[in-house]
Protein backbone atom coordinates (compact mmCIF):
# COMPACT_ATOMS: atom_id res chain seq x y z
CA UNK A 1 0.00 0.00 0.00
CA UNK A 2 1.37 2.82 -1.20
CA UNK A 3 1.57 5.83 1.09
CA UNK A 4 1.67 3.91 4.25
CA UNK A 5 4.21 1.52 3.50
CA UNK A 6 6.73 3.77 2.83
CA UNK A 7 6.88 4.79 6.01
CA UNK A 8 7.32 1.32 7.66
CA UNK A 9 11.19 1.75 6.82
CA UNK A 10 11.25 4.29 10.19
CA UNK A 11 14.12 5.33 9.90
CA UNK A 12 14.41 6.10 6.68
CA UNK A 13 11.75 8.54 5.82
CA UNK A 14 10.31 11.85 7.52
CA UNK A 15 7.01 13.04 7.31
CA UNK A 16 5.11 16.49 7.92
CA UNK A 17 2.99 15.53 11.37
CA UNK A 18 -0.63 17.05 10.19
CA UNK A 19 -2.30 16.39 13.51
CA UNK A 20 -1.30 16.46 16.80
CA UNK A 21 -0.56 12.83 17.31
CA UNK A 22 -3.35 10.54 19.67
CA UNK A 23 -1.49 9.27 22.77
CA UNK A 24 -0.41 6.83 23.38
CA UNK A 25 1.23 6.15 19.85
CA UNK A 26 1.63 8.12 17.21
CA UNK A 27 0.17 7.25 13.39
CA UNK A 28 2.95 8.94 12.12
CA UNK A 29 6.18 8.52 14.16
CA UNK A 30 8.75 7.79 12.40
CA UNK A 31 12.05 7.79 14.60
CA UNK A 32 12.96 4.36 15.42
CA UNK A 33 12.68 4.61 19.35
CA UNK A 34 8.96 6.39 19.05
CA UNK A 35 8.15 3.14 17.12
CA UNK A 36 9.60 1.18 19.64
CA UNK A 37 8.13 2.35 22.49
CA UNK A 38 4.84 2.75 20.62
CA UNK A 39 5.03 -0.72 19.69
CA UNK A 40 5.40 -2.01 23.27
CA UNK A 41 2.54 -0.20 24.63
CA UNK A 42 -0.01 0.35 21.96
CA UNK A 43 -3.50 -0.86 22.07
CA UNK A 44 -4.24 -3.73 20.05
CA UNK A 45 -7.89 -5.05 19.61
CA UNK A 46 -9.53 -8.07 18.10
CA UNK A 47 -13.42 -8.31 18.77
CA UNK A 48 -15.51 -10.53 17.13
CA UNK A 49 -19.16 -11.12 16.25
CA UNK A 50 -21.49 -13.11 14.48
CA UNK A 51 -23.99 -10.90 12.47
CA UNK A 52 -25.93 -12.67 9.51
CA UNK A 53 -25.45 -10.99 6.07
CA UNK A 54 -27.74 -11.72 3.15
CA UNK A 55 -25.12 -13.36 1.15
CA UNK A 56 -22.06 -13.53 3.42
CA UNK A 57 -21.15 -13.08 6.70
CA UNK A 58 -17.69 -12.14 6.38
CA UNK A 59 -16.05 -9.92 3.68
CA UNK A 60 -12.45 -9.70 3.34
CA UNK A 61 -11.13 -7.33 0.70
CA UNK A 62 -7.32 -7.76 -0.21
CA UNK A 63 -6.22 -4.53 -2.21
CA UNK A 64 -3.41 -5.37 -4.63
CA UNK A 65 -1.64 -2.14 -6.74
CA UNK A 66 -1.55 -0.54 -10.16
CA UNK A 67 -2.09 -3.10 -13.04
CA UNK A 68 -3.71 -2.24 -15.96
CA UNK A 69 -6.82 -4.37 -16.52
CA UNK A 70 -5.04 -6.44 -19.29
CA UNK A 71 -2.18 -7.39 -17.52
CA UNK A 72 -3.70 -8.99 -14.94
CA UNK A 73 -6.70 -10.54 -16.97
CA UNK A 74 -3.42 -11.84 -18.93
CA UNK A 75 -1.42 -13.68 -15.61
CA UNK A 76 -2.46 -17.68 -15.46
CA UNK A 77 -2.07 -17.01 -11.17
CA UNK A 78 -4.93 -13.88 -11.82
CA UNK A 79 -7.47 -15.89 -14.20
CA UNK A 80 -6.81 -19.53 -11.95
CA UNK A 81 -8.16 -17.20 -8.95
CA UNK A 82 -10.84 -15.73 -11.22
CA UNK A 83 -12.32 -19.13 -12.29
CA UNK A 84 -12.55 -19.86 -8.37
CA UNK A 85 -15.37 -17.06 -8.44
CA UNK A 86 -16.48 -14.54 -10.47
CA UNK A 87 -14.45 -12.17 -12.75
CA UNK A 88 -15.87 -8.92 -12.63
CA UNK A 89 -15.14 -7.42 -16.07
CA UNK A 90 -16.71 -4.03 -15.28
CA UNK A 91 -14.80 -2.93 -12.39
CA UNK A 92 -12.96 0.17 -12.23
CA UNK A 93 -11.11 2.68 -9.72
CA UNK A 94 -12.10 6.01 -9.14
CA UNK A 95 -8.94 8.50 -9.88
CA UNK A 96 -5.63 8.37 -9.63
CA UNK A 97 -2.75 8.27 -7.52
CA UNK A 98 -3.84 5.22 -4.80
CA UNK A 99 -4.69 7.31 -2.01
CA UNK A 100 -8.12 8.27 -2.87
CA UNK A 101 -9.41 5.10 -3.94
CA UNK A 102 -8.51 3.96 -0.44
CA UNK A 103 -10.25 6.52 0.79
CA UNK A 104 -13.06 5.91 -1.44
CA UNK A 105 -13.63 2.24 -0.17
CA UNK A 106 -13.89 3.61 3.70
CA UNK A 107 -16.11 6.82 3.25
CA UNK A 108 -17.61 7.25 -0.06
CA UNK A 109 -15.36 10.61 -1.66
CA UNK A 110 -12.03 11.68 -1.46
CA UNK A 111 -12.30 15.22 -1.02
CA UNK A 112 -10.31 16.13 -3.76
CA UNK A 113 -7.16 14.03 -2.96
CA UNK A 114 -4.71 13.88 -6.19
CA UNK A 115 -1.86 13.02 -4.45
CA UNK A 116 -0.02 10.34 -1.50
CA UNK A 117 0.53 12.51 1.09
CA UNK A 118 -0.38 11.52 4.41
CA UNK A 119 -3.46 13.72 5.48
CA UNK A 120 -6.48 14.26 8.02
CA UNK A 121 -10.17 14.05 6.99
CA UNK A 122 -11.79 16.31 9.51
CA UNK A 123 -13.30 14.40 12.21
CA UNK A 124 -17.06 15.04 11.18
CA UNK A 125 -16.59 13.06 8.48
CA UNK A 126 -17.84 8.89 8.81
CA UNK A 127 -16.36 6.18 7.66
CA UNK A 128 -17.69 2.58 7.47
CA UNK A 129 -16.28 1.78 10.29
CA UNK A 130 -19.06 3.75 11.91
CA UNK A 131 -21.69 1.86 9.80
CA UNK A 132 -20.87 -1.84 11.25
CA UNK A 133 -19.98 -0.45 14.77
CA UNK A 134 -23.63 0.73 14.71
CA UNK A 135 -24.49 -3.24 13.84
CA UNK A 136 -22.18 -4.74 15.96
CA UNK A 137 -20.48 -5.99 13.10
CA UNK A 138 -16.87 -6.48 14.10
CA UNK A 139 -13.96 -5.07 11.33
CA UNK A 140 -10.53 -4.76 11.35
CA UNK A 141 -7.49 -3.79 9.12
CA UNK A 142 -4.56 -6.33 8.60
CA UNK A 143 -1.93 -4.18 6.96
CA UNK A 144 1.73 -5.95 6.40
CA UNK A 145 4.60 -4.33 7.41
CA UNK A 146 3.01 -2.01 10.02
CA UNK A 147 4.89 -1.47 13.27
CA UNK A 148 2.09 -1.39 15.57
CA UNK A 149 -1.83 -1.22 15.48
CA UNK A 150 -2.86 2.18 14.24
CA UNK A 151 0.13 3.31 12.66
CA UNK A 152 -0.86 5.45 9.51
CA UNK A 153 -3.02 4.30 6.06
CA UNK A 154 -5.85 4.29 4.71
CA UNK A 155 -8.34 4.03 7.66
CA UNK A 156 -5.84 6.36 9.86
CA UNK A 157 -6.28 9.17 7.65
CA UNK A 158 -9.83 9.72 9.04
CA UNK A 159 -9.19 11.35 12.50
CA UNK A 160 -12.81 9.68 13.39
CA UNK A 161 -10.66 6.77 13.12
CA UNK A 162 -7.54 7.68 14.13
CA UNK A 163 -8.51 9.72 17.46
CA UNK A 164 -10.61 7.19 18.57
CA UNK A 165 -8.65 4.37 20.31
CA UNK A 166 -10.76 1.62 20.32
CA UNK A 167 -11.20 2.21 16.42
CA UNK A 168 -7.58 2.75 15.70
CA UNK A 169 -6.87 -0.33 17.97
CA UNK A 170 -8.48 -2.60 14.87
CA UNK A 171 -5.74 -1.25 12.34
CA UNK A 172 -3.49 -3.99 12.69
CA UNK A 173 -0.35 -5.45 11.09
CA UNK A 174 0.03 -9.25 9.26
CA UNK A 175 1.47 -10.52 12.35
CA UNK A 176 -2.16 -9.90 14.28
CA UNK A 177 -3.84 -11.17 11.36
CA UNK A 178 -2.21 -14.54 12.07
CA UNK A 179 -2.56 -14.08 15.74
CA UNK A 180 -6.53 -13.73 15.19
CA UNK A 181 -6.74 -16.70 12.69
CA UNK A 182 -4.64 -18.72 15.20
CA UNK A 183 -7.01 -17.71 17.89
CA UNK A 184 -10.26 -17.81 15.98
CA UNK A 185 -10.94 -14.00 16.51
CA UNK A 186 -10.51 -12.76 12.87
CA UNK A 187 -13.46 -9.64 12.46
CA UNK A 188 -16.47 -9.97 9.97
CA UNK A 189 -15.14 -7.05 7.71
CA UNK A 190 -11.67 -7.00 6.87
CA UNK A 191 -9.29 -5.07 4.29
CA UNK A 192 -5.87 -6.64 3.65
CA UNK A 193 -3.23 -4.88 2.29
CA UNK A 194 0.31 -6.50 1.39
CA UNK A 195 3.43 -3.96 1.51
CA UNK A 196 4.63 -2.98 -1.79
CA UNK A 197 6.54 -5.52 -2.59
CA UNK A 198 3.82 -8.37 -2.48
CA UNK A 199 1.18 -6.05 -3.72
CA UNK A 200 2.78 -5.43 -7.06
CA UNK A 201 3.31 -2.06 -6.73
CA UNK A 202 6.92 -2.16 -6.26
CA UNK A 203 6.92 -5.84 -8.57
CA UNK A 204 4.50 -6.71 -11.24
CA UNK A 205 1.05 -8.36 -11.43
CA UNK A 206 3.02 -11.70 -11.74
CA UNK A 207 4.53 -11.43 -8.37
CA UNK A 208 1.40 -9.76 -6.96
CA UNK A 209 -0.85 -12.46 -8.01
CA UNK A 210 1.27 -15.35 -6.75
CA UNK A 211 1.44 -13.75 -3.49
CA UNK A 212 -2.37 -13.58 -3.77
CA UNK A 213 -2.86 -16.84 -4.83
CA UNK A 214 0.02 -18.61 -2.10
CA UNK A 215 -1.95 -15.90 1.09
CA UNK A 216 -4.84 -17.54 0.54
CA UNK A 217 -4.58 -20.97 -0.24
CA UNK A 218 -4.25 -21.90 3.24
CA UNK A 219 -7.15 -19.75 4.25
CA UNK A 220 -9.15 -20.97 1.71
CA UNK A 221 -9.50 -24.64 3.75
CA UNK A 222 -9.30 -22.99 7.40
CA UNK A 223 -12.37 -22.41 9.23
CA UNK A 224 -11.30 -19.73 10.96
CA UNK A 225 -11.51 -17.89 7.97
CA UNK A 226 -13.75 -19.40 5.62
CA UNK A 227 -17.46 -19.28 7.04
CA UNK A 228 -19.79 -18.09 4.59
CA UNK A 229 -16.92 -15.52 3.34
CA UNK A 230 -16.89 -13.58 0.32
CA UNK A 231 -13.34 -12.79 -0.53
CA UNK A 232 -13.38 -9.45 -3.05
CA UNK A 233 -9.24 -8.92 -4.64
CA UNK A 234 -8.93 -5.90 -6.40
CA UNK A 235 -6.02 -3.13 -7.54
CA UNK A 236 -6.64 0.09 -6.27
CA UNK A 237 -5.51 1.93 -10.00
CA UNK A 238 -4.63 0.91 -13.46
CA UNK A 239 -0.92 1.75 -14.29
CA UNK A 240 -1.67 3.69 -17.59
CA UNK A 241 -3.37 7.08 -17.02
CA UNK A 242 -4.57 7.40 -20.58
CA UNK A 243 -6.75 4.53 -20.79
CA UNK A 244 -9.76 4.00 -18.75
CA UNK A 245 -9.15 2.85 -15.23
CA UNK A 246 -10.22 -0.51 -15.52
CA UNK A 247 -8.78 -2.74 -12.61
CA UNK A 248 -9.09 -6.60 -12.29
CA UNK A 249 -11.69 -7.81 -9.57
CA UNK A 250 -12.85 -10.85 -8.57
CA UNK A 251 -15.22 -12.27 -6.16
CA UNK A 252 -14.34 -16.42 -4.54
CA UNK A 253 -15.10 -17.72 -1.07
CA UNK A 254 -17.39 -20.17 0.47
CA UNK A 255 -20.11 -17.47 0.21
CA UNK A 256 -20.35 -17.65 -4.02
CA UNK A 257 -22.85 -19.88 -5.11
CA UNK A 258 -21.46 -22.97 -7.26
CA UNK A 259 -23.65 -22.32 -10.03
CA UNK A 260 -21.75 -19.17 -10.11
CA UNK A 261 -18.58 -19.93 -9.99
CA UNK A 262 -16.13 -19.71 -12.75
CA UNK A 263 -19.20 -16.91 -14.10
CA UNK A 264 -18.30 -13.61 -15.29
CA UNK A 265 -20.21 -10.09 -14.39
CA UNK A 266 -20.05 -7.12 -16.49
CA UNK A 267 -21.87 -4.83 -14.54
CA UNK A 268 -19.75 -1.77 -13.84
CA UNK A 269 -18.09 -1.27 -9.90
CA UNK A 270 -16.05 0.89 -8.19
CA UNK A 271 -14.73 1.34 -5.50
CA UNK A 272 -18.46 2.81 -3.71
CA UNK A 273 -19.61 -0.58 -4.47
CA UNK A 274 -17.42 -2.34 -1.94
CA UNK A 275 -19.36 -0.21 0.82
CA UNK A 276 -22.34 -0.27 -0.89
CA UNK A 277 -22.27 -4.53 -0.89
CA UNK A 278 -21.18 -4.35 2.65
CA UNK A 279 -24.53 -1.69 3.47
CA UNK A 280 -26.77 -4.13 1.33
CA UNK A 281 -25.49 -7.24 2.99
CA UNK A 282 -25.46 -6.21 6.39
CA UNK A 283 -28.93 -3.99 6.32
CA UNK A 284 -26.42 -1.16 7.04
CA UNK A 285 -27.41 2.69 7.52
CA UNK A 286 -25.70 4.35 5.01
CA UNK A 287 -22.80 7.34 5.12
CA UNK A 288 -25.13 9.35 2.20
CA UNK A 289 -22.28 9.76 0.05
CA UNK A 290 -21.58 8.21 -3.14
CA UNK A 291 -21.74 4.96 -1.18
CA UNK A 292 -26.06 5.14 -1.83
CA UNK A 293 -25.77 5.08 -5.44
CA UNK A 294 -23.16 2.80 -6.50
CA UNK A 295 -23.83 -1.15 -7.66
CA UNK A 296 -26.47 0.24 -10.19
CA UNK A 297 -25.60 -0.48 -13.88
CA UNK A 298 -24.16 2.03 -16.04
CA UNK A 299 -25.81 1.53 -18.73
CA UNK A 300 -27.25 4.63 -19.52
CA UNK A 301 -24.75 6.71 -17.94
CA UNK A 302 -24.22 9.88 -19.84
CA UNK A 303 -20.74 10.35 -20.59
CA UNK A 304 -19.18 6.92 -19.42
CA UNK A 305 -17.07 6.24 -23.22
CA UNK A 306 -15.69 9.63 -22.53
CA UNK A 307 -14.36 9.28 -18.78
CA UNK A 308 -10.93 7.91 -17.92
CA UNK A 309 -11.43 8.25 -14.12
CA UNK A 310 -7.68 9.34 -14.38
CA UNK A 311 -7.87 12.29 -12.52
CA UNK A 312 -9.24 13.36 -9.17
CA UNK A 313 -12.60 16.37 -8.91
CA UNK A 314 -11.41 19.58 -7.04
CA UNK A 315 -11.91 19.55 -3.27
CA UNK A 316 -10.18 20.20 0.07
CA UNK A 317 -7.70 18.45 -0.11
CA UNK A 318 -6.67 18.87 -3.73
CA UNK A 319 -3.27 20.41 -4.60
CA UNK A 320 -4.76 22.24 -8.03
CA UNK A 321 -8.26 23.26 -7.29
CA UNK A 322 -9.82 23.82 -3.92
CA UNK A 323 -13.46 23.27 -3.46
CA UNK A 324 -15.73 23.17 -0.27
CA UNK A 325 -15.94 19.98 1.96
CA UNK A 326 -19.69 18.54 0.63
CA UNK A 327 -22.30 17.37 2.89
CA UNK A 328 -23.40 13.93 3.05
CA UNK A 329 -27.37 13.79 2.29
CA UNK A 330 -28.83 13.09 5.68
CA UNK A 331 -31.97 12.00 3.76
CA UNK A 332 -30.87 9.52 1.82
CA UNK A 333 -32.81 6.41 0.76
CA UNK A 334 -31.97 3.10 -0.79
CA UNK A 335 -34.27 0.35 -0.39
CA UNK A 336 -35.16 1.61 2.39
CA UNK A 337 -32.20 2.09 4.23
CA UNK A 338 -30.97 5.63 5.30
CA UNK A 339 -28.59 7.87 6.25
CA UNK A 340 -26.70 6.82 9.67
CA UNK A 341 -28.40 8.40 12.39
CA UNK A 342 -24.80 9.63 14.00
CA UNK A 343 -24.19 11.44 10.66
CA UNK A 344 -27.79 12.79 10.53
CA UNK A 345 -26.99 14.69 13.50
CA UNK A 346 -23.38 15.78 12.72
CA UNK A 347 -25.00 17.60 9.64
CA UNK A 348 -28.37 18.76 10.86
CA UNK A 349 -29.50 21.67 8.67
CA UNK A 350 -27.49 21.50 5.95
CA UNK A 351 -29.73 19.91 3.21
CA UNK A 352 -29.40 22.13 0.72
CA UNK A 353 -25.76 21.50 0.65
CA UNK A 354 -24.76 18.21 -0.47
CA UNK A 355 -23.81 17.30 -3.97
CA UNK A 356 -24.85 13.33 -3.88
CA UNK A 357 -28.60 12.43 -5.29
CA UNK A 358 -28.46 9.02 -4.40
CA UNK A 359 -28.26 7.44 -7.73
CA UNK A 360 -25.18 6.21 -9.96
CA UNK A 361 -22.77 9.35 -9.97
CA UNK A 362 -19.05 8.43 -11.24
CA UNK A 363 -17.67 12.01 -11.42
CA UNK A 364 -14.06 12.11 -12.29
CA UNK A 365 -11.58 15.55 -12.55
CA UNK A 366 -12.97 16.02 -16.04
CA UNK A 367 -16.80 15.67 -15.04
CA UNK A 368 -16.48 17.21 -11.69
CA UNK A 369 -19.63 16.59 -9.03
CA UNK A 370 -21.81 19.73 -9.38
CA UNK A 371 -22.35 22.05 -5.77
CA UNK A 372 -25.38 23.36 -5.07
CA UNK A 373 -25.66 26.95 -5.36
CA UNK A 374 -26.12 27.20 -1.98
CA UNK A 375 -22.74 26.33 -1.91
CA UNK A 376 -21.35 29.65 -3.31
CA UNK A 377 -22.69 31.58 -0.03
CA UNK A 378 -19.46 29.94 1.83
C1 LIG B 1 -16.60 19.66 9.64
O1 LIG B 1 -15.24 19.83 10.00
C2 LIG B 1 -14.57 20.83 9.26
C3 LIG B 1 -13.10 20.81 9.67
O2 LIG B 1 -12.99 20.92 11.04
C4 LIG B 1 -15.24 22.18 9.47
O3 LIG B 1 -14.61 23.14 8.65
C5 LIG B 1 -16.71 22.06 9.14
O4 LIG B 1 -17.36 23.28 9.46
C6 LIG B 1 -17.36 20.95 9.91
N1 LIG B 1 -18.76 20.84 9.54
C7 LIG B 1 -19.75 20.70 10.43
C8 LIG B 1 -21.13 20.65 9.91
O5 LIG B 1 -19.53 20.60 11.63
C1 LIG C 1 2.37 -5.78 14.88
O1 LIG C 1 1.55 -5.01 15.75
C2 LIG C 1 1.59 -5.47 17.08
C3 LIG C 1 0.53 -4.68 17.86
O2 LIG C 1 0.78 -3.29 17.85
C4 LIG C 1 3.01 -5.30 17.62
O3 LIG C 1 3.07 -5.76 18.95
C5 LIG C 1 3.95 -6.13 16.74
O4 LIG C 1 5.29 -5.93 17.18
C6 LIG C 1 3.83 -5.72 15.29
N1 LIG C 1 4.61 -6.65 14.48
C7 LIG C 1 5.62 -6.23 13.72
C8 LIG C 1 6.34 -7.30 12.95
O5 LIG C 1 5.97 -5.06 13.63
C1 LIG D 1 7.17 -7.45 2.14
O1 LIG D 1 6.99 -8.63 2.87
C2 LIG D 1 7.79 -9.70 2.42
C3 LIG D 1 7.39 -10.91 3.24
O2 LIG D 1 6.02 -11.17 2.99
C4 LIG D 1 9.27 -9.35 2.56
O3 LIG D 1 10.05 -10.40 2.01
C5 LIG D 1 9.54 -8.06 1.78
O4 LIG D 1 10.86 -7.65 2.02
C6 LIG D 1 8.60 -6.98 2.28
N1 LIG D 1 8.76 -5.78 1.44
C7 LIG D 1 8.82 -4.55 1.95
C8 LIG D 1 8.94 -3.41 0.98
O5 LIG D 1 8.78 -4.33 3.15
C1 LIG E 1 7.44 -9.86 -13.65
O1 LIG E 1 8.79 -9.87 -13.23
C2 LIG E 1 9.40 -11.16 -13.26
C3 LIG E 1 10.76 -11.04 -12.63
O2 LIG E 1 11.45 -9.92 -13.08
C4 LIG E 1 9.43 -11.65 -14.70
O3 LIG E 1 9.97 -12.96 -14.77
C5 LIG E 1 8.02 -11.66 -15.27
O4 LIG E 1 8.02 -11.99 -16.65
C6 LIG E 1 7.37 -10.28 -15.10
N1 LIG E 1 5.98 -10.35 -15.52
C7 LIG E 1 5.48 -9.53 -16.46
C8 LIG E 1 4.01 -9.69 -16.77
O5 LIG E 1 6.12 -8.68 -17.02
C1 LIG F 1 -6.71 11.11 -18.95
O1 LIG F 1 -6.80 10.38 -20.15
C2 LIG F 1 -7.00 11.20 -21.27
C3 LIG F 1 -7.18 10.29 -22.48
O2 LIG F 1 -6.05 9.46 -22.66
C4 LIG F 1 -5.82 12.12 -21.47
O3 LIG F 1 -6.07 12.98 -22.56
C5 LIG F 1 -5.61 12.94 -20.21
O4 LIG F 1 -4.42 13.69 -20.33
C6 LIG F 1 -5.49 12.02 -19.01
N1 LIG F 1 -5.41 12.81 -17.79
C7 LIG F 1 -4.42 12.65 -16.90
C8 LIG F 1 -4.45 13.55 -15.72
O5 LIG F 1 -3.52 11.83 -17.02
Amino acid sequence: MLFSTLLVAATLVSVALAVPAPAPASPTATDTTDVYAAQATVLTLSPVSNVKGKAFDRYVSIWLENTDYADAAADPTMEALAKMGIKLTGSYAVTHPSEPNYMAAFAGDYWGVNGDSFLAVPSNVSTVADLLDDKGISWGLYQEGMPYSGYQGPAIVYKSIANTPDKAAKVKNFTMFYEDLKDDKLPQWMFITPNMTNDGHDTNVTFAAKWCKEFLTPLLSDPHFMANTLVHITFDENEDYTIQNQIFTVLLGDAVPADLVGTVDDNYYNHYSELSTVEANWDLKTLGRWDVGANWNNDDYPAFDKMFFNSSYPGIFSSTKWAPQPVPDIHSRRNGRTTLDSIQDTWKGTDDLNYYHGELEIPDGAYPPVYPEAFSAY
